[in-house]
């Protein structure tokens, strides 16, 4: 059976803009995230508070959490992957945070500079401050299905990534195809090797769709009884330390499939294509989305 609701983490103004060659205008984003405040979302990760020499994208994280429109009942997350993002994230405004951590040793070199000991150390300390300050903080395991330098990545390590992020305080643990290479198969013997640790309830898949099994992936997911999905407008996405990332699931079709399910998410798909039209025009783009490709044709 599938949840009777599944509540989408909409990714577009962060893992969406963070990969786009041309750096988007600060007022464009604020204006596509209160867009998107608009279509029924409850969770919308805006920017991240990382280093602009690593991510240019996201150097105007500041301006733009302090110029958007904060909605009632809807969150705001932000990536905070150490202390310092940490404070400067809550200085502009913000009220949940994310730290995000791999579960292959090379990723995290490459993308946040160092090992995920030290990264968990990092980790630590920002959500035990969060905590203090009431902030929920999210967790993000990347590679969960395969990594971009080592290849496959073993459950164990998966596992242990994740109950090292729950048991520190993470409310949610987002389970990262960071390259697109799962399968449901591989789906299937990774959550259950997570959801031995860590309950369902707790856990979210974040998929990218380079191999075109994004939507296989989550239907895999939703049958196991994961009910929290990430997912951008329009599919865009993938991260510059990943070679190749395409982007991720888009969310009109998640909500397609969903509908179609008869599984409520509260967001009018109408609206978020809107929206997804509003920011490829920005980016000089043409939508990843089948079903914006089809709505748009029809
Ligand atoms: P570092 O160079 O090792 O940092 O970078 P450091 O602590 O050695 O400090 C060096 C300089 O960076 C110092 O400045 C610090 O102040 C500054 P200087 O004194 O030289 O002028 N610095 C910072 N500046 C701004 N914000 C900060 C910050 N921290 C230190 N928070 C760091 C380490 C983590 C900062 C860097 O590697 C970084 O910014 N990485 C970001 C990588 C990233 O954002 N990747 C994309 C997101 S992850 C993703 O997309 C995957 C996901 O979608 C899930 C999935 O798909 O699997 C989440
Ligand atoms: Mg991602």
């Amino acid at each position: 059976g599938f949840p009777e609701y599944v509540k989408i983490v909409e990714v577009g103004p962060r893992d969406g803009l963070q990969n786009e060659k041309v750096i988007v205008p600060t007022d464009i984003k604020i204006e596509f995230i209160n867009q998107l405040s608009q279509t029924g979302l409850s969770v919308i990760e805006v920017t991240s508070f990382v280093s602009s020499r690593w991510i240019p994208q996201m150097a105007d994280h500041t301006e733009v959490m302090k110029g958007i429109h904060q909605y009632p009942g809807i969150r705001y997350p932000v990536l905070t992957p150490n202390l310092q993002g940490f404070h400067r994230a809550v200085a502009a405004g913000a009220t949940e945070v994310s730290v995000f951590g791999a579960a292959s040793e090379s990723f995290s070199k490459k993308n946040i500079n160092c090992s995920i000991e030290e990264s968990m150390k990092r980790f630590e300390e920002v959500v035990k401050c969060a905590r203090h300050m009431n902030i929920p903080a999210r967790g993000y395991v990347s590679c969960a299905l395969g990594c971009p330098y080592e290849g496959s990545i073993t459950l164990q390590k998966v596992t242990e990534v994740s109950k090292r992020l729950y048991g520190m305080g993470c409310y949610e643990i987002s389970l990262g195809d960071t390259i697109g290479v799962g399968t449901p198969g591989s789906m299937k013997k990774m959550l259950e090797s997570v959801m031995k640790e860590i309950p369902p309830r707790a856990l979210a898949v974040h998929c990218h769709d380079t191999y075109g099994q994004a939507l296989a992936n989550i239907l895999t997911a939703l049958q196991m009884g994961i009910n929290v999905v990430d997912s951008a407008v329009s599919g865009l996405g993938g991260c510059p330390y990943a070679k190749g990332a395409s982007g991720n699931v888009a969310t009109e079709d998640l909500i397609y499939m969903l509908n179609g399910l008869g599984v409520n998410t509260g967001v009018n798909l109408y609206k978020v294509m809107e929206a997804g039209d509003f920011i490829c025009k920005a980016v000089n783009k043409t939508t990843n989305s089948k079903v914006a490709q089809a709505s748009f044709n029809a």
